[in-house]
């Protein structure tokens, strides 16, 4: 394993799993699942996409950014649950809470290109995604493009810390497992990230 990135396998059971997928199905009627697209050439992401929390990552033509209403709606975005907040305090190991919890829902076929998540301002705070739903295959790297990568299978309640050394790294999930899980009646797979966008 690549140091600085820690593994946690089954954070969550399955009631604790499925209490947090009832909690999102509630924060996304108030901020509906969106589409994203890239910077530039507009080409839409194969997730969708929503945020909790007082800053939210969106990504459009005109780039990459944490703002603090929703795209669409212009909302506020809403508050993060209690259970993922607990998540960070107990596996982050950094003082401040997050800001930013991006929700990505990858339906059949849906998968994330090799990246690094470099939009905010704090890189000593780590990066902690949660998994739920289907299992993924992440791959993930060093902090240069190009260089030598690892696979890791993250499964329905396993949380992953990006920190140190690694919170610059690359990384991406290159396919989804349908039907490795029963928690999503429809299947898929949900992915939290929790971020510290600002600097104290
Ligand atoms: C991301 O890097 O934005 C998502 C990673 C994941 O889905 O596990
Ligand atoms: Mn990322």
């Amino acid at each position: 394993m690549f140091e600085g990135i820690n593994y946690h396998p089954n954070v969550l059971d399955r009631p604790a799993q499925a209490a947090l997928v009832e909690a999102l199905r509630i924060a996304v009627q108030a901020a509906p699942l969106f589409t994203p697209v890239m910077p530039r050439t507009g080409r839409p992401f194969s997730v969708r996409m929503t945020n909790l929390g007082s800053l939210g990552w969106v990504s459009d033509k005109a780039g990459y950014r944490y703002q603090p209403h929703h795209p669409e709606t212009g909302q506020p975005w809403p508050a993060m649950p209690d259970v993922v907040l607990d998540i960070w305090q107990r596996f982050a190991n950094y003082p401040r809470l997050p800001e930013a919890c991006l929700v990505n829902f990858y339906q059949q076929g849906a998968k994330m290109g090799l990246h690094q998540d470099r939009d905010e301002e704090d890189f000593a705070a780590p990066v902690l995604s949660v998994s739920l739903g289907d299992t993924a295959v992440f791959r993930f790297g060093g902090t240069t493009r190009g260089g030598k990568t690892q696979t890791l299978k993250l499964s329905s309640g396993d949380v992953l810390v990006m920190g140190g050394a690694s919170r610059l790294c690359f990384h991406g999930i290159d396919r989804v497992l349908s039907g490795t899980s029963t928690l999503l009646k429809e299947g898929g797979r949900i992915n939290l990230t929790l971020r510290r966008v600002t600097m104290p």
